[in-house]
């Protein structure tokens, strides 16, 4: 490991640093969603907080284009791979500049920079004696003639005989396999049934004793502890030889570079996805006249780190280090891995509406820094998965970020303003809680370096706290009743404003949005780490405020779980594509229990015959609804007319065979629980908008009776029951 000009755990170091940032390259056959901004945001946030020092930080990405899932995907939408690559490029584009994610450089893994990089690395390890080509068998779709990923494949489990499972491991009983074992194995391409072929591959060999020595070296600089412990795990103890070679090519028909001097084999899509860090750097390098050998040879003093998802260590720990070293390039300073996301709870499904892409949120028109906020609010320097808790979302961006900090401007900007000309009271500026915040600023930027972005923001917000305590104390509405009282609100009014820009720059690499807002509000100069020490100042008046930022309505949660579950039935995925996770990279290449980890991130549970999965169970909306009113149906002897109240503007009408078991004023007041998703259904009487659920007995002749459920005391209308 090449050695960080210092600890980066240990605060912000002298000098300015020269620093390449990456986040994971994101497949290009599916859309942004809210699991892959999780590390977006993570690194950006990171990228921000490290340029506010004045360093020199380059942040680059690009789409990782190629591959088998491409290659298929593009053939079912009737286009060529490059059309599909594009067309995604620009999409996953527009979703990375809506959430502020400030790369200097998104490229593509498709391009000449990756072509001739991915060769020089190779010839490199060729050269060092580090490729081997070995004769191997595999599935073979004979009718496609193409050699198949194991993700291609699905039969019967050899454990449970649940049907569709894929190769690796069974959706409906959780058993482990290989794919080998599956009965009536066949083809998700053609259907055909496999055969076994041989081919040469081109292995990496990281067998080699140099690679583990190497690795056994480079593993004691990761930041992270659980990391250095996988990774341990890998390469077991001394002599074990654990490390097995890695198979980097692929035969055609491929999407992807073809290997030199090898006609009709191809790099495997992550031979060249991690050198297309290299390659998206080398573009912005030509652009802005970087040195870019300067920072990527073996002895550069640059420092590089890649954020990455906790699935796809394998790769950025093992063969990414060991092909740099081994090709005479500079090796990561660090990797830094995050956790999963789950949504309340659970991992994110479409049946529930909550596997939630960036195109949806642009479409609601939800704030994006609502999303980056809480995400900060949540994250840590760990590997723990996190949760989205959509009412904790709610509750949190709307007390912290409107009821808290944007509330100290809206309490004092307008007397500012107003009264003063909008300039400050230049002997406020030192008064003891400014004091308390300038100090506690290098402590924040500390922190959000060292990735516990939560606790910078706990800080932040105790910060905020102490300044809305001053302001509750100070009592400018009353100051401003009397002009006697006109040099105390002066100074309540400066401590607070200036508090105010203070705690921006706490927020700013998470707010950049809100941040240019403010500066623009402030009249100054885009805030750095150091502007903590220089305070606003009576020569440069203030501008008249403009409200920064609304509250988090539920109808904007409501319709964003409503746009996702839509969105499923709009366009269901082919079974082959990814959702943009490392599934098939990891399904093909990585141990048998991230194999199993990562598949099932990425698919959606089937049940054995005769049961549902809980993403079944999770499609039946069933809402508290109160009975409103209650009338006899004319004409009919077992229905009564139900007015219902669930919560939302106007209230449901709903058919209810249950005249036999009530009298309609029995019912009229009682909260029930209803299928509130149930297609409207056309009656004789009028359109049933929902069921209401009542119990009976399974033989309803021998024991007649009918029971309509009430919930506990407390529950209100339009809540959800699951
Ligand atoms: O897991 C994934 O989504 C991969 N596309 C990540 C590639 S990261 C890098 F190595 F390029
Ligand atoms: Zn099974």
């Amino acid at each position: 490991m090449s050695a960080p000009a210092t600890d980066p755990s240990a605060g912000a170091p002298t000098g300015r640093r020269q620093i390449l940032v990456t986040s994971a390259l994101p497949y290009a056959n599916g859309q942004i969603h809210i699991g892959h901004l999780v590390e977006y945001i993570q690194t950006d946030i990171w990228a921000r907080a490290l340029r506010m020092h004045g360093h020199e930080v380059y942040y680059v990405g690009a789409d990782d284009t190629h591959g088998t899932p491409i290659m298929l995907r593009a053939e079912k939408e009737g286009i060529t791979p490059k059309a599909l690559i594009e067309r995604v490029w620009q999409e996953h584009k527009r979703d990375f500049d809506h959430f502020g994610i400030s790369f200097d450089n998104y490229y593509t893994t498709d391009s000449d920079e990756n072509r001739v990089l991915a060769e020089t690395f190779y010839r490199a390890l060729k050269d060092a004696g580090l490729i081997e080509a070995r004769d191997i068998e595999q599935a073979y779709d004979p009718v496609r003639e193409m050699f198949l990923p194991d993700r291609f494949i699905k039969g019967e489990c050899p454990k449970c005989g649940a049907k569709d499972q894929y190769g690796d491991n069974c959706e409906a009983c959780g058993a482990a396999y290989q794919p080998t074992d599956l009965v009536k194995p066949y083809s998700v391409v053609s259907g055909a049934t496999p055969v076994r072929k041989t081919s040469t591959h081109y292995f990496f060999r990281l067998s080699d004793p140099r690679c583990e020595n190497f690795l056994r070296g480079w593993v004691g600089g990761l930041a992270q502890p659980e990391a250095t412990n996988k990774m341990r795990e890998w390469l077991g103890g001394v002599g074990e030889a654990k490390l097995a070679d890695w198979d980097i090519s692929r035969d055609a028909p491929y999407f992807g570079f073809e290997i030199p001097d090898a006609p009709g084999k191809y790099f495997y899509v992550w031979l060249d996805a991690p050198v297309g860090y290299y390659a998206s750097f080398k573009h912005l390098a030509a652009q802005r006249g970087i040195d870019f050998d300067a920072w990527v040879r073996k002895g550069s003093t640059a420092e590089q780190y890649h954020f990455i998802g906790k699935d796809i260590l394998y790769f950025h720990t093992l063969f990414w280090p060991a092909m740099l070293e081994f090709s005479g390039h500079r090796t990561p300073t660090n990797v830094f891995a995050h956790g999963f996301l789950t949504v309340d709870g659970v991992k994110m499904s479409k049946s529930r509406g909550t596997f939630i892409t960036a195109q949806s949120m642009i479409e609601t028109g939800l704030n994006p820094e609502w999303l980056r906020y809480y995400f900060a609010a949540k994250l840590n320097s760990t590997m723990e998965d996190l949760d989205l808790n959509l009412d904790d979302f709610q509750a949190r961006v709307n007390s912290d970020l409107v009821g808290k900090y944007v509330n100290i401007a809206s309490r004092t900007a307008g007397f500012l303003f107003k009264r003063f000309e909008g300039r400050v009271q230049d002997s406020a500026m030192q008064h003891p809680l400014l004091v308390t915040l300038r100090a506690a600023i290098p402590n924040i930027a500390a922190l959000y370096e060292a990735r516990e972005y939560n606790r910078a923001l706990r800080q932040t917000m105790e910060l905020a706290d102490a300044v809305n305590a001053f302001v509750d104390s100070a009592k400018p509405w009353d100051q401003a009743k009397d002009s006697a009282n006109a040099v105390a609100l002066h100074e309540t009014c400066s401590v607070s404003i200036e508090a105010f820009r203070l705690l921006t720059l706490a927020l700013k690499p998470v707010l950049p949005a809100l941040a240019q807002a403010v500066e623009g509000f402030l009249g100054i100069a885009p805030l750095q780490w150091a502007d903590a020490a220089v305070p606003l100042s009576s020569a440069q008046p203030v501008n008249a405020y403009k409200h920064l930022m609304t509250r988090v309505e539920q109808k904007q949660i409501d319709a964003l779980l409503a746009a996702n579950r839509e969105s499923l039935q709009a366009s269901e995925n082919p079974a082959a594509a990814t959702c943009g996770t490392a599934a098939i990279a990891a399904a093909t290449a990585a141990p048998a229990k991230a194999k199993a980890k990562a598949g099932s991130a990425a698919q959606t549970a089937e049940a054995p015959p005769g049961m549902i999965s809980i993403d079944d169970f999770a499609k039946i909306d069933l809402r508290i609804a109160k009975i409103v009113a209650c009338s006899a149906v004319e004409g009919s002897d077992k229905l009564l007319q139900l007015t219902l109240d669930v919560g939302e503007e106007t209230t449901r009408n709903v058919f209810s065979g249950i005249k036999s078991a009530y009298q309609p004023e029995q019912l009229v007041g009682k909260l029930t629980v209803m299928v509130a998703n149930l297609a409207p259904r056309k009656m004789k009487f009028g359109i049933s908008e929902g069921m209401v659920l009542a119990a009976s007995a399974t033989n309803e002749k021998a024991e007649p009776g009918i029971y309509v459920l009430e919930p506990d005391s407390g529950a209100k209308p339009g809540m959800r029951v699951k």
